[in-house]
């Protein structure tokens, strides 16, 4: 299907019923796209929430496809002229089989949504890489300011068991090698932490996070983390697609230590328990979104964020028995 004076508007999204994506989704058929989403299990209720979006009856298909199978991969973006490659796991506790939980999917996956939008001729590809492909380095002093320069050390990931981290380093580095080597145009944009309320019926590992704080534990790091809002991260994948943008670009907004956040939490919803003890670690990092910002890219306030997700965690029963 195309749109008014013949311009393709059939996008596929990798991973449709995920957080982000699941807001991509949204944002996309607002914007009257055609979408092709990806799921694994197109029969699961974990998808209803994409067949209840606005305009989705009209312009949603979802199609049956594991990034880790060419075939169904290469049929679900055949036909679209944009692709945002969303699908990664995204642990929320220690793997056991690191290679086949994370990296493969990752790197693997990603390998072959690429070959499949050569293949099908895809026009523009936007992949969804991380910070954690950007600024998991111990030798970044300080005084710097991290940009798009930046790459995380795979080697120091890999020592400190971290694969996600690494999974997205190796994942990001192999797309933007097999997009110079091919010509194919692919955007890549790395979102830190993303908060914001969930569409999705499914906890995703950035939002058991903030559940973690509102819930309490006995300890946890005081780490600083940059946080994005879900709904800005969306904006700035389209924003990236619609404007015909290549190379990469960091996505974040503001950072806290996670001391910090669950006092600014707090300050908004005093009666839920939140940690007791922080254990200090010194892993302060200056990030830059000025690249993004410089295309008109503007994010909501921490405070809006906060809100929106907690309402959303409310409204999903997520949090019922832990208030006061
Ligand atoms: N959330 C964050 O804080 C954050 C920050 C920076 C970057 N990112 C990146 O943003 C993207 C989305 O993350 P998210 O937070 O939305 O995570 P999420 O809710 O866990 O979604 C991940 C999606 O990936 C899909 N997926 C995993 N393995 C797959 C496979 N083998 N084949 C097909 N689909 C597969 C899952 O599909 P199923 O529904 O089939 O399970 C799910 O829809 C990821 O690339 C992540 O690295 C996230």
């Amino acid at each position: 299907m195309t749109s008014s004076g013949g311009v393709n508007r059939k996008v596929c999204v990798t991973g449709a019923g995920g957080f982000v994506a699941s807001w991509l989704v949204k944002l996309l058929l607002s914007k009257d796209y055609v979408v092709h989403g990806t799921v694994r299990d197109p029969g699961s209720q974990k998808y209803e929430h994409l067949l209840k979006l606005e305009k989705a009856s009209e312009n949603l298909t979802l199609f049956k496809a594991d990034i880790l199978d060419y075939e169904s991969v290469y049929s679900a973006i055949d036909g679209c002229s944009g692709v945002f490659h969303v699908a990664c796991p995204v642990p929320s506790t220690v793997v056991s089989n690191p290679e086949v939980e994370v990296i493969e999917p990752a790197v693997k996956g990603t390998t072959n949504v690429l070959e499949a939008c050569l293949k099908a001729n895809v026009e523009r590809v936007v992949f969804v890489s991380s910070i954690a492909a950007v600024c998991i380095n111990p030798n970044v002093p300080k005084d710097k300011v991290i940009d798009e320069s930046f790459w995380s050390d795979k080697d120091y990931c890999k020592e400190t068991k971290n694969w996600y981290c690494f999974a997205k380093t190796e994942a990001e580095e192999q797309a933007l090698n097999f997009a110079n080597r091919t010509g194919l145009r692919m955007v890549s944009i790395c979102p830190s932490l993303v908060l914001g309320p969930i569409l999705q019926s499914t906890t995703n590992a950035s939002s058991l996070f903030l559940i973690k704080l509102l819930k309490g534990c006995d300890s946890l790091e005081n780490k600083r983390r940059w946080i994005v809002d879900v709904r800005d991260v969306v904006s700035a994948l389209v924003l990236a697609y619609e404007n015909h943008e290549e190379g990469r670009y960091i996505c974040i907004s503001q950072a806290f230590t996670t001391r910090g956040l669950a006092e600014k939490l707090k300050s908004i919803y005093p009666n839920y328990k939140y940690p007791i003890n922080y254990i200090e670690v010194d892993d302060y990092k200056m990030l830059s979104s000025e690249k993004l910002q410089s295309l008109g890219w503007k994010c909501r306030t921490i405070e809006e964020t906060l809100v929106d997700s907690v309402e959303s965690y409310k409204e999903a029963g997520l949090l019922q028995s832990e208030q006061f």
